[in-house]
């Protein structure tokens, strides 16, 4: 479908017409940024950004006018089809237009949705990656993905519905692979009970990590079998979080020891 939109759009770029620029904001502190990510806020003219994005990466974007047009579970947020009109209108305006999601924008972040509706529009398009935190969050707790002798795979799944988790996890061998779940904290309880009747053991070891390089990051290590027992404290009820289950959790009180997880300031709300 989006082959021959997508070459088109990028080439259509008509005097005046403008262009948009989804952006990865990585997890959240602004020097988990890339170079070329920076480049395109300090051009921006206008920015839509999600409500995961911190304030230092928006304070990178001083001469853009910023919206936020943020979706969080269970709030008020803007339609899907009013952001794209959005971006267009400022495109057709001429605005160097950067769209900014948290993470990475092709990781459960509508961000092909976004590229095609762009494209479709006739508006010149490009994506500049970053660093998910399906990977951030672990490797900032001490979590590799894989390790040798441990794990040589690691599936990345939106805990958000069974439908999409529950296919995976209950066929996925016991231990093949470093299990990540993204939107998944309401879940985990579903995902342990799911998991542990496929086989996995209840001695698997497993995380909860709340606002990654964030100013509220926090980390619960526990195993399969009490994962549905971890709670958010006070300071992260709000935060987002990512659980992952398999062996190379256990590095975690190597590799990043707890003080170093709970000594952060304040976290910024959208
Ligand atoms: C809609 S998904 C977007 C993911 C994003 N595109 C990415 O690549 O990181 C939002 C989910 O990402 C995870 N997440 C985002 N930021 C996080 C952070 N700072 N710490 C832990 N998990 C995070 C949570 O599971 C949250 O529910």
């Amino acid at each position: 479908v989006s082959g021959e939109i997508s070459v088109a759009s990028r080439q259509s770029g008509r005097p005046g017409l403008g262009r948009v620029t989804l952006v990865g904001a990585g997890p959240g502190a602004a020097d988990l940024l890339t170079v070329r990510a920076v480049r395109a806020l300090e051009q921006a003219q206008v920015v839509f950004y999600d409500a995961l994005v911190s304030r230092e990466t928006l304070e990178l974007a001083p001469r853009a006018q910023r919206f936020c047009v943020g979706k969080r579970a269970g709030r008020p947020s803007t339609r899907q089809e009013t952001i794209h009109a959005l971006m267009i209108r400022a495109a057709r305006r001429g605005r160097r237009v950067v769209r900014l999601k948290g993470g990475d924008p092709f990781v459960f972040g509508r961000g092909g949705e976004e590229m095609l509706a762009l494209a479709s529009a006739g508006v010149p398009c490009e994506v500049v990656p970053g660093v998910s935190s399906a990977l951030a969050a672990p490797a900032l707790s001490g979590i590799p993905a894989t390790h040798r002798s441990l794990s040589a795979a690691f599936v990345v799944v939106s805990g958000h519905a069974e439908t999409a988790w529950g296919p995976l996890l209950t066929t996925l061998p016991p231990g093949a692979a470093t299990v990540i779940v993204l939107m998944g904290l309401g879940a985990r309880g579903a995902i342990s009970a799911a998991m542990v009747q496929a086989g996995w053991p209840r001695s698997t070891p497993a995380a909860v990590l709340w606002g990654a390089a964030t100013a509220v990051a926090r980390r619960w290590l526990g195993t399969l079998g009490t994962l549905p027992e971890a709670q958010a404290s006070s300071v992260t009820q709000d935060a987002p979080g990512t659980l992952v289950i398999g062996e190379v959790v256990a590095l975690a009180a190597v590799l990043a020891p707890a003080d170093e997880l709970e000594e952060r300031g304040e976290a910024h709300a959208c």
